[in-house]
């Protein structure tokens, strides 16, 4: 587009990496969020209003009332995260408004930071740096620190999407059996490749030494770990969560822990992010604040995937990566 011509105004709540940034310049007259810290609501209702696009992180809700402060222009909202629970759908397909994720380039990143939580708490890696780096540590002992082994081990995942795929393909370098349950059951090739067993969520939650969860939020999945589940699993077992906080009933969980249930936790992601109850703040939790995409390779490709719908949109052209298709092609 030359200059002189009108482009589409578009707010963007991160200032993002450099590639996506010269990528928008050349599109839309593009307004960012600069401050360091995720952007007060009322200064997201404020910026919105009058753009046709917005790009957005799950920080971000984006329901009724953010589409109201926006006005009729807004025309896509592009969602720089694979998880769109922020996000009502419904709402901007019945303003049709297109609404789209980033799925795919962040699977093998948050498959590996899913391994680097559960090898931390197996482990015990947390306590030992603590150990090391206060000057706590005064001799090698015999039985310092002990963990659990990995390797040889159960690794029971719910939720085989892509990334529960990824995390169980990184299973076979630990010689670990693989146990599943998931909504649709994995085609016979997937399951022969990760070498992976379905069966039903009762069975995984028994039998799995190490239960990973990779379910997406929704209705049905909320709370999925609860009272219940979690007195099914073995006493001895880790819970690892790199989803979403709300699909484990977080108060429930700290319960288990406390009276022995399970062995322990190790999470990237709580209920009310960013606050984690100070029942989890225990040697045999391992914490990490939302990092599971976090390279700066995938976030960038996250960018860039965000920023190509919204100039796909546009182009009259179908955003490669639209939630709700149903509103494309535009009437
Ligand atoms: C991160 O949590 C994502 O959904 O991309």
């Amino acid at each position: 587009m030359g200059p002189g011509v009108n482009k589409p105004k578009l707010f963007s709540t991160h200032v993002l990496y450099e590639e996506p940034r010269r990528c928008l310049a050349e599109h839309f007259d593009v307004e960012y969020w600069t401050g360091s810290e995720r952007p007060p609501r009322a200064v997201v209702l404020q910026r919105v209003a009058g753009k046709d696009a917005l790009i957005c992180l799950l920080t971000e809700k984006v329901d009724r009332e953010l589409l109201d402060a926006a006005g009729p222009n807004l025309r896509i909202v592009a969602n720089v995260a694979v998880g769109y629970d922020n996000i009502d759908v419904p709402a901007c397909t019945e303003r049709k408004i297109a609404a789209s994720n980033t799925p795919g380039v962040l699977d093998e990143t948050t498959a590996d930071f899913t391994w680097t939580l559960l090898l931390a708490v197996a482990r015990r890696l947390v306590e030992g740096d603590h150990l090391a780096r206060t000057g706590w540590w005064l001799q090698w002992n015999f039985d310092l620190l002990c963990g659990t082994d990995v390797w040889g081990k159960t690794l029971g995942i719910l939720g085989l999407g892509r990334i529960g795929r990824a995390v169980a393909r990184r299973a076979s370098g630990f010689g670990m059996r693989v146990i599943y349950n998931s909504t649709t059951r994995a085609p016979a090739e997937v399951e022969r490749e990760l070498r992976a067993e379905f069966m039903s969520q009762d069975e995984v939650l028994q039998q799995a030494d190490f239960l990973s969860l990779h379910v997406p939020l929704n209705a049905k999945t909320r709370g999925l770990i609860g009272r219940e589940a979690l007195a099914k699993m073995k006493k001895t077992a880790f819970l690892i969560n790199t989803t979403r906080g709300p699909v484990v009933q977080e108060s429930e969980l700290v319960h288990a822990l406390e009276e022995g249930v399970i062995a322990g936790a190790a999470l990237d992601v709580f209920e009310r992010e960013p606050l984690i109850p100070d029942g989890l703040r225990r040697n045999n939790v391992v914490l990490a604040p939302h990092l599971g995409s976090a390279s700066i390779e995938t976030r960038t490709k996250m960018a860039l995937i965000a920023a190509g719908n919204a100039i796909a949109f546009f182009q009259g052209k179908r955003p490669p990566t639209i939630l709700n298709p149903e509103v494309w092609p535009r009437s």
